[in-house]
């Protein structure tokens, strides 16, 4: 007679060897006796979960768990690892390469979006943000509670998790950092299934790691983040480029390039957003009109543009470039695109670089029918909050870059072309065949799957790469945190 351990133990060898999608009944089993919530295969909830931002890369989860609390989140994770699945969060859902599915058909996904609880202690101004919220309602309540804010980027539904965890650009990053720059400490969920928290002084190596390279190390639940008074005043900013041949462009973003490295102050944020039709300048001021008027004058003059700007508040900066979407969104969450994107960071470019750059821009990108836009984020110079944060403090590798770029290519209807990513790695390649690699990077919140994992892991971390593979080593040698471009253990 088999006893029934012995039975049990065959049982789980064997579902060890099977494909992960096949286990999705067993692994249901285990969420069920361990008292986490999950979706219904293929009924509403779980259609709303599956659903990628990017619609080009959909995956089939084994399971999708929606825990409430911390504690839902370990046995979830405990069911996983029992049964040899690799566990994916999902935040926001918005990676490109739809890492909150894994990546990858057959994983566990622990859908974070039903925990959005915040408070702001009113004390210490630290805010304890569950790793569900999406931007839009970290705005919402940090201002309700107190007038607190922390920098981050500019879609609402965009979630905490992913984008401060990677880094977290936006208008208010050149004046006041990455999203990530603001955490303080987190609620962590090991691959081991244990909780625990990290601080400056508790688990230091955890923090750091997750603080550029955190969907590797293990589940968020809680972020602490400490936060700033918001600015109660802020201008908004367009001035159109006339940037429609070579030397014009060379010409004007050398001049751009010149004042961000300088001459621009603190509170100045702003990018170049560029598409078939037109390229503006586009920014957001930490201060009122008449001062931005004094701070911008001497690039406007060189730039032959001048200004339209609009006197707001620090929710109105942010509704600025929100597109009009609900600000204070959570679940359900709907927008979709059909897009490959791909990011770069580079210091200042000499005349090689940049003309190579604009050649591709002016002459390929702008003959091409396809749907395309560039953002260049003035992200590094002198006064940027971001280069003034010391190298060490995280595992985001791009403290030098003066630029942080996205290509951006969509299409309305049907499937991604086949032949689409020739032009974007076309673009890239136009800055980066004309760079030494000390010069350039990629940010994996704009993550591009088509790299492979080496490629992905160098060019994303750089100089950081070898510590983040021994803390991963450390921390989750059997890689139950997996995605394609995970960061690989390595002793
Ligand atoms: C419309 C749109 C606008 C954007 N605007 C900006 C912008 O202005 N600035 C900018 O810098 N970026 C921007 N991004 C990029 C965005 O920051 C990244 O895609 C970010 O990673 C998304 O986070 P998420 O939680 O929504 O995504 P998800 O897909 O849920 O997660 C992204 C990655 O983080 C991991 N992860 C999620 N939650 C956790 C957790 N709790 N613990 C550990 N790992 C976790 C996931 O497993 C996955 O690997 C934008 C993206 C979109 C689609
Ligand atoms: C983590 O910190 C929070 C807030 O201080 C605390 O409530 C919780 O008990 C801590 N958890 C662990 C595992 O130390
Ligand atoms: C802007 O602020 C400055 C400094 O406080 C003040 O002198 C100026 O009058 C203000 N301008 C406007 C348009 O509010
Ligand atoms: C960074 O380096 C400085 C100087 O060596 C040190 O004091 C600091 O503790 C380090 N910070 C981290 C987070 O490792
Ligand atoms: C620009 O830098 C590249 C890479 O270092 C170099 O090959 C090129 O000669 C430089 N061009 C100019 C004009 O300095
Ligand atoms: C879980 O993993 C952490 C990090 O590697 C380790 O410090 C801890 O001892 C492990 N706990 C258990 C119970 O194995």
């Amino acid at each position: 007679m088999w006893s029934l351990t012995a039975l049990s133990a065959i049982l789980l060898a064997s579902l060890a060897t099977a494909s992960p999608l096949d286990k999705r009944e067993t692994i249901e089993e285990c969420l069920t006796s361990s008292g986490v919530p999950y979706d219904t295969k293929n009924g509403n909830d779980w259609n709303q979960d599956v659903a990628p931002f990017n619609r080009r890369l959909p995956f089939t989860p084994a399971a999708i768990a929606v825990p409430k609390t911390t504690e839902h989140v370990r046995l979830a994770v405990a069911c996983a690892t029992k049964l040899g699945l690799k566990v994916s969060p999902k935040g926001g859902g918005h990676s490109y390469a739809s890492y909150g599915l894994g990546g990858e058909n057959g994983h566990l996904v622990v859908e974070l979006d039903r925990m959005n609880k915040i408070t702001v202690d009113q004390t210490t101004y630290i805010a304890s943000v569950e790793a569900g919220s999406r931007l839009g309602h970290v705005l919402t309540e940090l201002n309700k509670q107190g007038k607190r804010a922390i920098s981050h980027g500019t879609c609402p539904g965009v979630g905490v998790a992913g984008h401060a965890l990677h880094g977290g650009f936006g208008f208010s990053s050149h004046s006041k950092g990455l999203a990530v720059d603001w955490i303080v400490g987190a609620t962590v969920v090991l691959a081991n299934a244990t909780v625990v928290n990290c601080s400056s002084t508790e688990n230091p190596d955890l923090l750091w790691a997750l603080k550029g390279a955190g969907s590797s190390y293990g589940i968020v639940t809680t972020f602490f983040f400490k936060t700033f008074a918001a600015p109660s005043q802020t201008t908004s900013f367009t001035a159109n480029l006339n940037w429609n041949n070579v030397q014009n462009t060379v010409k004007g973003w050398t001049a751009l390039q010149e004042y961000t490295a300088n001459t621009m102050p603190a509170e100045m944020n702003m990018r170049v957003f560029g598409n078939a039709y037109s390229t503006q300048l586009q920014g957001l001021y930490h201060g009122n009109s008449s001062q931005l008027q004094a701070a911008i004058q001497p690039l406007m003059s060189s730039l032959g543009t001048s200004l339209s700007s609009r006197q707001t508040d620090w929710i109105g900066g942010f509704t600025a470039y929100s597109n009009g979407q609900t600000v204070d969104v959570s679940h359900p969450y709907n927008i979709q695109e059909t897009f490959f994107s791909k990011s770069l960071t580079t210091t200042a470019l000499n005349n090689t670089a940049m003309t190579s750059a604009v050649n591709y821009w002016l002459s390929t990108a702008k003959s091409t029918s396809r749907d395309w836009y560039i953002i260049i984020d003035m992200h590094g110079g002198k006064n940027s909050y971001i280069s003034s944060v010391p190298k060490n403090e995280s595992s985001y590798a791009h403290r030098d870059a003066l630029f942080l770029y996205e290509f951006y290519d969509r299409v309305y209807s049907g499937s991604y072309p086949s032949n689409g990513f020739s032009f974007l790695n076309g673009w890239v390649n136009a800055f980066t065949s004309k760079l030494d690699a000390s010069q350039w990077g990629m940010y994996i919140n704009y993550a591009d799957p088509t790299m492979s994992r080496k490629e992905a892991q160098d060019v994303y971390y750089r100089g950081n790469l070898g510590r983040l593979q021994s803390i991963k080593a450390a921390m989750d040698p059997e890689e139950v945190f997996y995605f394609p471009q995970a960061i690989e253990p390595v002793k």
